[in-house]
């Protein structure tokens, strides 16, 4: 059997990320699960914290400062020196379009400087391949990506066969956490703040509305939610002057309740819409940061069973964002024959 060894790095949000990534060939395609001899992530979060959400020229800055140092650490964790990769992978897109171009350029610099083939990842596919990355997950199967910059419903049939069957209109639903939290005094990012609020409250006190749900179809909606928050939130200050610990959790818990029974309803009616088209229900898989989120993750269980079909969630490391899954792209890419010259462009939007 021929492996490939691939260099990937990530760039394109809050993440500065570098990893190497072995991928065993058989019949010209990489099968999974693919082996991770690297992965080092370094996040902004203190540096945004102040923000309540990404400002993307720090966040910029910060890519440039860091990547150089980041891919010094893969390859010396991985064991191994830029000449024995077979390819550098870089997520082109889509994405905070300085972080993008600061992972391509430094990208282009390696693949020219140790003559190795250069190969431009779509970050959405980086996230929809994961399940292959992580647990060899064979075509065809579902994926949710619910992260703070992304909310899609992807059908992944086959090698670079994606199809959107739906995903937000307005906000991703990590943003929508992120904004919430705010909203309620709580820190950043909000999603792990609000879960933790959430834990103690009671999600039938506040009634918030379902966007969308009465709607055909599988898009979602997640900023009147956001609205309905602060309305109630304004209510109880109005009248109180100011919020108890219980109100506090209480509107978590309505908050993470009210995204969970949206996003998993959603996905079960992509899984039934698959299943009507295929004849069997396909393995539902998630990925992005809001899939961390227990009673998410509960509701999408919940919801693949019902259709009876199975469920994946990759490990959280591999999740968030993460270089190890534009390294895995990158060999599924490059396999297939992908190369890139040095005139890869950085795409702020790049839909799969
Ligand atoms: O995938 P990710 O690490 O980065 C990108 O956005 O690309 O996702 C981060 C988002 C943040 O908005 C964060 O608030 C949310 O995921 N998040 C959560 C949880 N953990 C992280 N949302 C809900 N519940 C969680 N436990
Ligand atoms: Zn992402």
């Amino acid at each position: 059997t021929r492996h490939l060894t691939i260099l990937g790095l990530e760039s394109s949000c809050d993440d500065t990320a570098a990893a190497v990534v072995r991928a065993r060939i058989e019949n010209g395609a990489p099968v999974g699960p693919g082996r991770i001899l690297s992965s080092v992530v370094v996040g902004q979060n203190a540096l945004h914290a102040a923000f309540g959400g990404v400002v993307p020229e720090i966040a910029a800055r910060a890519h440039a400062e860091r990547l150089d140092l980041c891919v010094e650490r893969a390859l010396a964790e991985a064991g191994l020196a830029l000449r024995d990769m077979d390819a550098v992978a870089a997520t082109a897109g889509p994405g905070l379009i300085g972080g993008v171009l600061s992972g391509v350029m430094c990208a282009k610099g390696l693949a020219m400087g140790a003559g190795l083939p250069l190969v431009g990842v779509n970050h959405l596919e980086g996230h929809a391949l994961t399940p292959r990355l992580s647990d060899g997950l064979p075509y065809p199967y579902l994926m949710l990506l619910a992260s703070g910059g992304h909310c899609q419903l992807l059908a992944v049939r086959g090698p670079g066969a994606y199809e959107r069957l739906g995903g937000t209109i307005d906000d991703a639903p990590g943003e929508a956490f992120d904004k919430a939290a705010k909203l309620l005094g709580l820190g950043y990012p909000g999603g792990p703040e609000i879960e933790r609020e959430a834990a103690a409250g009671d999600p039938s006190r506040f009634a918030l509305p379902r966007p969308l749900l009465d709607r055909p179809g599988c898009d979602m909606s997640f900023s009147g939610l956001k609205t309905a928050l602060r309305r109630a939130r304004d209510l109880l200050v109005e009248r109180q002057g100011g919020l108890t610990a219980a109100d506090r959790a209480d509107l978590c818990a309505a908050f993470q309740a009210a995204c969970a029974e949206v996003l998993a309803e959603k996905t079960r009616r992509a899984l039934a819409q698959e299943r009507a088209r295929a004849g069997a229900a396909p393995a539902l898989a998630v990925a992005g940061g809001v899939a961390a989120n227990r009673t998410l993750r509960a509701a999408l269980e919940q919801a693949a069973r019902d259709e009876g079909g199975a469920f994946f969630a990759p490990p959280p490391a591999l999740c968030t964002d993460n270089a190890a899954m534009i390294a895995w792209a990158g060999a599924e890419r490059f396999a297939r024959g992908a190369r890139d010259g040095l005139d890869l462009a950085a795409r702020p939007r790049w839909p799969l």
